[in-house]
């Protein structure tokens, strides 16, 4: 008799697969994890699925990678901070997410959805991606220093989505969001790749960095587009609302992006981002950091505020501060 459940080349079209097993895969067990268990194996069939959404080409070629080119130490450091970027790029799929439902709960079209689903599709990408580059600068990080490869469960810094309801509510947070991750957060990775790729010296490292950058320049395109679309849509109070997150928000991005460095310690100076003699896997100095923060929120974040109609000076003047003196 004919079976139903298979097509012609063999392939289960209802049911799961074969080798679905009895016992959690590693994907969903629950266990202290660190970031390389993101690529736990499901079934042959989820990773196809997979593989066909997230893989691009060219995919940077790990296997090439040659370790034996640079000192343990520097690679482990490189590692380190790899694997807090695997996270981070979670933590963009978890935000994004939230975001989605967000605006789909408040009826959006689907122009300001459509995008969405690219931007997750990419942090999923750039989570394996940075998570490949930890493990291939250090395989036994994960084991030797379990708290530096840590995959904890991300949490936004900003408070839960209304789950449904109030339209105004949704979107404000919806705005507020987008604000925070894509017009401030995006805005801002976007030099530090730029700079990243410059004083990096390993080619495979570089092809990660470059996979990232493409894709962060269009992530902040959709976050100053489809705020500019949502703010007309904003009563008074929610739009005071939103000026008082990108308030919290500039306190926030500056204590964990400027490395303890104020605006005084750099100003005046001017960013020279250049290759040093010694080999580079991908990290910027604390200082390279701040001074890109700076300038960014100076050259760019302020006059694509005013243009939304926020008011940058003034949320910038009254951020929360932070004690500098943890400077390293
Ligand atoms: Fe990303
Ligand atoms: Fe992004």
């Amino acid at each position: 008799m004919h079976d139903r459940r298979r097509t012609s080349a063999g392939r289960a079209l209802s049911g799961p697969s074969e080798d679905t097993r009895d016992c959690p895969s590693g994907a969903v067990a629950d266990t202290t994890k660190t970031c390389e268990q993101m690529f736990a194996a499901t079934t042959r069939r989820l990773q196809r699925i997979y593989r066909g959404q997230v893989g691009r080409e060219p995919w940077p070629e790990f296997e090439s990678f040659r370790r034996g080119d640079y000192p343990l130490e520097l690679r482990r450091e490189a590692a380190r901070h790899w694997a807090r970027r695997a996270v981070a790029e979670y933590g963009s799929i978890h935000q994004f997410s939230g975001v989605t439902h967000a605006l789909c709960e408040a009826n959006v079209g689907l122009e300001l959805l459509g995008p969405l689903t690219r931007l997750m599709t990419d942090e999923v990408r750039h989570a394996e991606v940075c998570g490949q580059m930890a493990l291939a600068c250090d395989p036994e990080g994960p084991a030797v220093s379990p708290r530096a490869f840590a995959w904890e469960r991300p949490r936004a810094p900003w408070p839960r989505a209304p789950y449904a309801g109030d339209r105004q509510q949704l979107l404000r947070w919806a705005a507020e969001a987008i604000l925070v991750a894509c017009c401030l957060g995006e805005t801002i990775s976007r030099p530090m790749y730029d700079a990243l790729i410059v004083v990096c010296t390993d080619d495979v490292a570089n092809q990660v960095l470059r996979q990232i950058q493409r894709d962060e320049h269009l992530h902040a395109a959709f976050g100053w587009d489809a705020l500019a679309t949502i703010w007309p849509a904003l009563t008074r109070e929610s739009r005071a609302d939103v000026q008082e997150r990108l308030r919290v928000a500039f306190g926030g991005f500056e204590a964990t992006t400027a490395c303890g460095y104020t605006i005084a310690d750099v100003a005046g100076r001017e960013i020279t981002i250049t290759r040093t003699d010694g080999p580079n896997l991908g990290v910027l100095s604390p200082e390279q950091y701040a001074m890109i923060f700076f300038a960014t929120v100076e050259q760019e974040l302020f006059p694509g505020l005013q243009k939304i109609g926020l008011d940058p000076a003034e949320a910038w003047a009254k951020r929360p501060q932070t004690d500098v003196n943890h400077r390293p």
